[in-house]
């Protein structure tokens, strides 16, 4: 039957069997599950030869990328952290159409990761976190005629590099991801993470993207996912965050007539992604997240509740 171990010691002979003795991998790491899992199989399995790189693009949570470096490192990783946030923002000026700005951040990543790759000597592979969900989709996503949205973490690599493919995880499912990655020793901020998607705040703000309106947007979602989880209900959710609108409306601080910004939360239950309702979260923890972000955060003075399913809705706002 399945275990977790079984599979550790099985994928690592697997590995240790594929991979040259002096092939070095590289691997792009998120902070998510899936490509910190992937990175620790390989790690056990050729040690310092696995080479992740860690890109900053200045779109993720407040302290996520130093944070999550951290533990890389406490993991004994061989990892590298590249901070690309300004090459990021520079492509972003002006861009509002959701699609545009998730094809300039895919780009953009393609271009930093690549530059990294190419300092990789003697570089023969290219590890992905890819679960079995993605291989499902990957091969469902040539049916429609339409993309809804562009994903774009998928695919987009180095070319004139050749590197070979290797997928760890592609018949794992989520559930089976996280028990590896338990067995694998992965602290729990890491296994237990809610997913966040590659272009990060860029599909939250909505709008062209400006460094101050990530700093907005990053303090309110602190807000809310520090109270969720202080309240316990960071892990009943399936996910959470917010969203940056492009308005503003009148409030009164004191009295003052104030004219600023509005956050929309979002957080929903869900088993895949596919369909989500929104979470039932209660009125009390949902007053005390208002009220904590108008606040403490300057420059945001009314705070709304997404209560939209999806379908027809989705998780993101773009
Ligand atoms: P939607 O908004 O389509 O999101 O209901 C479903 C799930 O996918 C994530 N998501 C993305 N992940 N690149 C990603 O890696 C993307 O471009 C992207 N768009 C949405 C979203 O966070 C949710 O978990």
């Amino acid at each position: 039957s399945w275990t977790p171990d079984h599979f550790v010691d099985s994928a690592v002979q697997a590995l240790q069997h594929t991979i040259g003795p002096d092939d070095q991998v590289i691997l792009g790491l998120s902070g998510g599950v899936d490509s910190s899992v992937a990175a620790l199989l390989l790690h056990r399995a050729i040690g310092p030869r696995l080479h992740g790189i860690f890109v900053d693009n200045g779109l993720l949570r407040q302290d996520e990328f130093a944070t999550v470096l951290k533990a890389y490192e406490g993991l004994g990783l061989n990892v590298t952290g590249v901070n690309a946030a300004p090459e990021f923002y520079a492509a972003l000026v002006g861009l509002t159409d959701p699609e545009a700005k998730r094809k300039a951040i895919g780009r953009t990543f393609i271009e930093v990761f690549d530059r990294e790759a190419h300092k990789v000597e003697g570089a023969a592979w290219l590890a992905q976190g890819t679960i079995y969900p993605d291989v499902i989709e990957s091969v469902s996503v040539k049916g429609p005629a339409v993309t809804i949205k562009s994903h774009h973490n998928v695919g987009g690599l180095p070319d004139d590099m050749n590197l070979k493919v290797v997928e760890p995880l592609r018949m794992l499912f989520k559930d089976e991801v996280r028990e590896v990655g338990a067995a694998l020793g992965l602290p729990g901020e890491i296994l237990n993470r809610h997913p966040f998607p590659g272009p990060g705040l860029g599909i939250r703000i909505l709008g062209d993207i400006t460094p101050e309106k990530v700093d907005l947007l990053q303090r309110a979602d602190n807000v809310f996912i520090n109270l969720l989880k202080e309240h316990d209900l960071y892990s009943k959710v399936w996910q959470a965050g917010a969203m940056l609108l492009p308005i503003q409306s009148v409030g009164v601080m004191g009295d003052e007539r104030t004219y600023e910004q509005v956050v929309a939360l979002r957080a929903v239950t869900s088993v895949d992604g596919m369909t989500a309702d929104w979470a039932h979260l209660p009125y009390e923890f949902l007053a005390e997240v208002s009220n904590k972000i108008i606040n403490q955060v300057r420059g945001i003075n009314r705070v709304v509740y997404d209560i939209s399913s999806k379908p027809p809705a989705t998780i993101e706002w773009e």
